[in-house]
């Protein structure tokens, strides 16, 4: 695709076209993988365990989620950019959802992603009757893992399974122009898939979801403890340790720099630098 990508663009990819969508934080990791004609690049609030060392999203601050977003923006990508709303940046009121949805739209965003199914429904209504497209996400919800008992499949038991795709109705009620599914059995993905007209897009849920998202630091290697669901299709930390080894062993054994990688004066100021040197010395003795 060589236009810019809309909210309407990946709505009507249902049924027709898989959607590709893929997490990105920073300006130069946002250029590569744009050259590759990806549909929606989310910065996700996993930039807290991929990027800042924590060990879940709950520490997120809207400030990372502003800078990062920022960053991915100025990279100007074809694809839509969505950031994601950090832990209770949109729980304690519709106010508060608004108001800071609008600093990440701000920052370069072209819509948000809320975490949660009916109990947020009225807040996504509020945010897209402001005018901000909002990218549901049902299913696990990280931001909730101390309630939901850890990452836990969802949607091994009657009640889960209903309780997800009732989720993904409300949030398609509410107006979200797709929704997230994450790690919910595919048999529950395939229901809600079917049953909403919006697009799913799915991460460790299974081939039914009308499009695929993923976590870029899981497919390069670069995530400690990746999620069972995660396939790496390189391992971009090798390639880093080899460099850095070698650049250490360059510089002790006197390789690096060499004569290409730095630049001599020319003679006027190499003679200026002698005379200055010398009469210092000079003045020494
Ligand atoms: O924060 C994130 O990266 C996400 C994706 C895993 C969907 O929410």
């Amino acid at each position: 695709m060589s236009e810019k990508v809309s909210v309407r663009d990946i709505m009507k990819k249902k049924g027709r076209e898989k959607i590709i969508a893929i997490t990105s934080y920073d300006y130069p990791t946002t250029l590569l993988i744009d050259s590759t004609g990806v549909d929606l690049i989310l910065v996700g609030d996993s930039l807290g365990m991929t990027v800042l060392g924590y060990d879940s999203t709950l520490p997120v601050t809207l400030d990372d989620m502003i800078r990062h977003t920022a960053a991915v923006a100025r990279a100007k990508p074809k694809a839509l950019v969505v950031a994601d709303m950090p832990f209770m940046t949109y729980e304690p009121s519709k106010r508060d959802a608004l108001v800071n949805a609008a600093k990440l739209i701000k920052a370069g965003a072209e819509a948000v992603k809320i975490e949660g199914g009916i109990e947020y429904a009225d807040t996504v209504e509020a945010l897209v009757d402001a005018g901000i497209p909002v990218l549901g996400h049902v299913g696990l919800t990280p931001q909730r893992k101390n309630q939901i008992g850890g990452y836990r499949l969802m949607g091994k038991d009657p009640e889960t399974a209903e309780k997800v795709i009732e989720d993904a109705k409300a949030i398609e009620q509410a107006g979200a122009f797709a929704i997230v599914v994450e790690f919910t059995t595919a048999e529950v993905a395939k229901v809600i898939t079917e049953t909403v007209k919006v697009p799913t897009i799915g991460i460790g849920s299974g081939p039914y979801c009308d499009g695929q998202i993923i976590v870029i630091h899981d497919i390069i290697g670069l995530t400690p403890k990746p999620p069972p669901f995660a396939k790496k299709y390189v391992d971009i930390s090798t390639l880093i340790i080899n460099a850095v080894r070698t650049y250490k062993e360059e510089v002790l054994s006197g390789k690096f720099p060499s004569e290409d990688h730095y630049w001599h004066a020319p003679k006027n100021v190499i003679d200026y630098l002698k005379m200055r040197f010398q009469k210092n010395a000079l003045n020494y003795r």
